[in-house]
């Protein structure tokens, strides 16, 4: 949800902020722009949709000086249109900004008495006019930015900057992530790491509430209550070249290539040659646990969907799911001995955050599974759990899912193991499995280009079912929400039992339905619900294992064979063909497949 970045530098600052921008496109790119600082005069440039039309017009109408800031939008108050792009100017004040300041209605009307007016539909123009108007009370511009950082209600990062001064920027957290960059008399402030990666590896984040004074000769950081504080500067390895697409068409591509590799290092990290399974401090011991609420959004919603299945299949472990936006106001009870588990690849959805803060204090432990380890969510759990995805910048989630799975494999079969609930046969049977998944997606992977086929004959559908039952079943989802997320193509998903109840009035001659079955032990009801389907002409695409098809691929339109996998696992490695036929169709479809229209990589409004 919008991307801003920042430099002190000494060396022109429009080409390092569209760079640094580009790292953040994933974040939005409904429009983008930048301000500079040159000789003491502030100037911006802002265009419309993706940032390569901010970089023409920079060509045309270039931007000189050594101080800038960036941004990166994906809209919340005020449609894509080059006066609601950032940086925001009121003034001699400049401002980029992530967030939401929900009390910029007051505020503006505030101002409107004084007889100032907005020339936008944004809540950030408010944060710069409310600047400009305390600087004309005779503040400083710090003084002026602090003071009104005290007025702002919401969630937010922003960077102020200043005409008239060139080595001075403003920095403030509250709600959404803001690391701050140290080079060599040059600093830096970004929404995230990656975006300073080339730029310097020597990196602070914000706690909430912070606010930095930042010139080239390093940053005063300050806490909610104007106290100085220090913030540890770490140094961080983000290679550049995990922000390529090493030689693939697209992020999303290279993504779905990289998960063999991935998986692997996570079983690594996790699991010893002997079978421990070893989990960072403080440890969970599950004989204490009564039941485990997982809360999440998306694909991370459907990676704990899926976890359910295993926890209290394996583990006899009680699981309640939810939707963090429908959680963190349900205010349901949390009994005391409950594990809270949240999965985020981000680590910042604002709405997962705010489903983990209403646990904190109310259940037993507080424990997350997250991509990103400095993240909001994994610094506020009592225990983090690392998926070891690297980075991600296709907008659909597809390695973190395969690992946030992988993840929670591991702590069903610990959980298992703790509560007595597992024979240590039946453990080994499990982890041998699991050892074996890189190299089994690495032989689905190959399929590649025989679900190419099959998806140019699903680019032409309006609407796409997809079937799965017991773990499968939450794969389905997966599977449509991944087609309709970049195909724009309508897809829904139903629990292959469910479908007499009611959809299968939907289904014709014009309907695929994409069927998700290994032969597993419930593959004999899921082909009835499938000949019921076809019964009805519905358009059959069956993904299965060699036996399987060779069992009920007869009259079926379409099929994409799986190797033989076990049946717990079977939903980690069927995620391959779900992720290969939306990216396929929506190549097929010629679609924006890493930055599919309306949508951003990382949520931080609600
Ligand atoms: C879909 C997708 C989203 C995210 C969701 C949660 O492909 O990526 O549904 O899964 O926005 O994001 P995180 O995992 O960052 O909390």
């Amino acid at each position: 949800m919008c991307g801003i970045v920042g430099v002190l530098g000494n060396h022109e600052a429009a080409p390092i902020l569209v760079e640094a921008l580009k790292r953040l496109e994933y974040r939005g790119y409904d429009s983008a722009g930048i301000a500079t600082v040159n000789g003491g005069t502030l100037d911006r440039r802002r265009a419309v949709g993706k940032l390569v039309n901010l970089g023409d017009l920079l060509v045309h109408e270039p931007l000189a000086g050594k101080s800038g800031i960036g941004h990166t939008r994906w809209a919340t108050h005020g449609e894509p249109n080059v006066g609601n792009a950032h940086p925001h100017r009121s003034g001699p004040v400049a401002v980029v900004h992530n967030g939401i300041i929900e009390n910029f209605r007051e505020l503006r009307a505030e101002l409107a008495a004084e007889g100032l007016t907005p020339s936008t539909d944004t809540d950030t123009e408010t944060v710069a006019m409310l600047t400009e108007h305390h600087m004309n009370t005779g503040l400083s511009p710090t003084d002026a930015a602090i003071k009104t950082l005290g007025k702002l209600q919401g969630a937010f990062a922003l960077a102020f900057l200043f005409d008239g001064e060139d080595d001075l920027m403003i920095a403030a957290r509250r709600g959404s992530p803001l690391a701050i960059g140290y080079g060599d008399t040059e600093m830096f402030v970004g929404s995230d790491a990656i975006a300073l990666s080339p730029l310097t590896d020597r990196i602070s984040y914000l706690e909430e509430g912070d606010y930095a004074i930042v010139t080239r000769a390093g940053a005063r950081v300050f806490d909610a209550q104007g106290t100085a504080v220090e913030r540890e500067i770490r140094t961080i390895q983000i290679s550049s070249a995990s922000v390529d697409k090493g030689g693939h068409k697209h992020f999303m591509a290279k993504e779905i290539a990289e998960q063999p590799a991935v998986i692997a290092d996570a079983l690594r990290h996790y699991l010893s040659p002997t079978g421990d399974i070893n989990l960072p401090d403080p440890q969970i011991d599950f004989a204490t646990v009564d039941r485990i609420t997982m809360v999440a959004c998306g694909t991370a919603y459907l990676a704990c969907l899926t976890a359910k299945y295993w926890f209290e299949q394996i583990a006899r472990l009680p699981v309640e799911v939810d939707v963090a936006s429908e959680f963190r106001y349900r205010e349901p009870p949390i009994p005391a001995r409950n594990l809270a588990l949240f999965v985020s690849q981000s680590g910042e959805t604002a709405d997962t955050l705010a489903a983990l803060r209403y646990c904190t204090g109310k259940a037993a432990r507080i424990a997350s599974v997250v991509n990103v380890p400095e993240s909001s969510i994994a610094r506020e759990s009592d225990v983090a759990l690392p998926i070891l995805a690297g980075v991600e910048i296709g907008v659909a989630s597809t390695k973190a899912f395969t690992c946030q799975l992988t993840v929670l494999f591991l702590l069903a079969i610990k959980a298992a193991t703790d509560r007595g609930e597992i024979t240590p046969e039946q453990r080994e049977d499990h982890l041998s499995q699991l050892r074996r998944l890189p190299s089994l997606i690495a032989e689905a992977l190959e399929q590649s280009d025989a679900v190419r086929e099959t998806a140019r004959k699903l680019a032409n559908a309006r609407d796409v079912l997809f079937l799965g039952r017991g773990p499968l079943y939450p794969l389905a989802h997966e599977g449509a929400l991944k087609l309709k997320e970049i195909s724009y193509i309508h897809a829904e998903a139903y629990a292959s039992g469910e479908l007499k109840h009611g959809p299968i009035a939907l289904i014709d001659e014009n309907v695929p339905v994409v069927v998700m079955a290994p032969r597993d032990a419930l593959f004999d009801k899921t082909v009835s619900n499938m000949q019921e389907v076809m019964a009805r002409k519905g358009k059959v695409i069956l993904i299965s294992d060699r036996e399987g098809l060779a069992e009920a691929s007869q009259g079926v339109w379409d099929t994409i064979e799986m190797p033989d996998v076990s049946d717990a696992v079977a939903p980690i490695l069927y995620a391959i063909p779900a992720q290969l036929l939306a990216y396929h169709t929506a190549v097929a479809k010629g679609t924006d497949v890493d930055q599919p229209r309306n949508l951003a990589k990382s949520v931080t409004v609600e």
